[in-house]
């Protein structure tokens, strides 16, 4: 499956994520390849920072492709189960052509109010797209404090404007804020998100 990790918004967990579930699917036993597509290079930094550092190397392929034409250059990766595309924050040429070269799409996003309002962009470039490639696209909530109600009420207001929303939550912990450069640990809630889509 090729998946796109797409928030217009800078820090929705876009990277964290796009890193996680590579790790949650390569330890079920598949070829993955990360692509970054973001011009800052974040994801192809964690890989080199982890490939340099005692943890040993990523489970996974991560390659840099900040290209606006992400479509054609897709198509030309075989030989893996999984693609995923860790998208930038702006940049909405990239971020379209990483949408159109996709099945399905994750749109990370933390549970306050003023990150559903900035949603729209997003929504829209999917919108736009439609045409083309009527991609599958789910909200994947993360940094949810635990205890609180932020999350639930993200959830209705999401669902009163009819976005489909993952189950699965992330939690707000050291362990993702604290992950960039390593080997993502097994065991999260990151788990849960392939089965879910
Ligand atoms: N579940 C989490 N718990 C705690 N910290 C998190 C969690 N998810 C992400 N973070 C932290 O939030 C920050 C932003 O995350 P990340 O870099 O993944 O976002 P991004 O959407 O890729 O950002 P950008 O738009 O700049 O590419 C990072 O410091 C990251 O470590
Ligand atoms: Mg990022």
């Amino acid at each position: 499956m090729n998946i796109a990790i797409a928030n217009l918004k800078g820090g929705a967990s876009k990277t964290t994520t796009a890193m996680f579930m590579a790790a949650s699917l390569s330890r079920e036993g598949n070829k993955v390849l990360v692509i970054d597509s973001d011009p800052q290079g974040s994801a192809l930094g964690w890989s080199e920072e982890a490939s340099l550092g005692e943890g040993g190397e990523l489970p996974f392929t991560v390659i840099g492709l900040p290209v606006r034409d992400l479509q054609k250059r897709l198509a030309q990766q075989q030989g893996y189960d999984h693609i995923i595309v860790d998208t930038p924050p702006g940049y909405p040429d990239i971020v379209r052509s990483a949408l159109l070269a996709v099945e399905t799409v994750i749109v990370p996003l933390s549970p306050a109010t003023v990150e559903v309002a900035r949603l729209s962009s997003t929504l829209g470039l999917l919108q736009e797209i439609e045409p083309q490639n009527p991609v599958g696209f789910v909200v994947l909530l993360t940094r949810v404090r635990k205890g609180t109600n932020s999350a639930k009420l993200a959830r209705s207001t999401l669902k009163d404007l009819g976005y489909p929303v993952l189950e699965t939550e992330i939690p707000l912990r050291e362990l993702f804020s604290n992950s960039y450069g390593t080997v993502p640990d097994a065991g999260t809630e990151y788990d849960a998100v392939f089965g879910e889509l």
